[in-house]
């Protein structure tokens, strides 16, 4: 597997990356599954001033990107991460990721963030009112059987800060999970 800079993709690749787009989150009601919709967002990314991205390449084949936008002068927001359905838990995620975490440090980012929504019943917090106290229910989050990105994230280091409530429409939550980077590997 290589990973090298999304930008440097030839423009012809972006179908195959709209195509992940759309396979790897096809469990996800609220994500790309329109006529056209992985397309845009491809599009709309790549023109994008401050977004940035890398791509895994298995020989020719792209299996699985990753992105960030430069929120603010310290913190970038993950978007998107996918890899393609049949090439998942070989570890193109993590190597995505650690390759976006390399860059973020190498331009001074102290905090990688992002939002993982749950419109389908991945986590036990699908169906819920999480108003009033809501901080009061990110200690109780776990993924459920149908499984959620939650648990690579936190395998990878990064800490639920906060949740939006209903915003997928009723009990469908959007979860905000953040990483301090620090220059060793540890994230601590
Ligand atoms: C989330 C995603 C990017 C992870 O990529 P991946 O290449 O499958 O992940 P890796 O193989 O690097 O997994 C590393 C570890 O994360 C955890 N993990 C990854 N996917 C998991 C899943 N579906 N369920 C439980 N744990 C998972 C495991 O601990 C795994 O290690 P293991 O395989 O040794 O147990 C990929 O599954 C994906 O594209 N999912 C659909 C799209 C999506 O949800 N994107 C995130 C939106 S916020």
């Amino acid at each position: 597997m290589e990973i090298v800079d999304f930008g440097t993709l030839a423009a012809s690749r972006r179908a195959d990356a709209a195509a992940i787009l759309r396979d790897a989150l096809a469990h996800v009601p609220s994500a790309y599954n329109g006529p056209g919709e992985a397309e845009a967002e491809v599009a709309l990314r790549c023109a994008e001033e401050g977004w940035l991205g890398h791509a895994a390449l298995e020989g020719e084949r792209l299996v699985g990107w990753i992105g960030a936008i430069r929120t603010y002068s310290h913190g970038w927001e993950i978007h998107p991460l996918v890899v393609a359905p049949d090439c998942q838990r070989r570890g193109i995620g993590s190597a995505l990721m650690a390759a976006l975490e390399a860059r973020a440090r190498s331009e001074g980012v102290l905090t990688l963030f992002l939002g993982s929504d749950d419109d389908y019943g991945g986590t036990n917090l699908f169906g819920r009112n999480l108003w009033p106290d809501v901080v009061n229910h990110v200690a109780t989050i776990e993924a459920t059987a149908r499984g959620h990105a939650l648990t690579f994230y936190r395998r990878h280091g990064y800490k639920i800060v906060g949740l939006l409530p209903d915003v997928n429409g009723a009990g469908r939550p959007d979860i905000m999970l953040a990483k301090r980077l620090t220059t060793s590997r540890s994230s601590a």
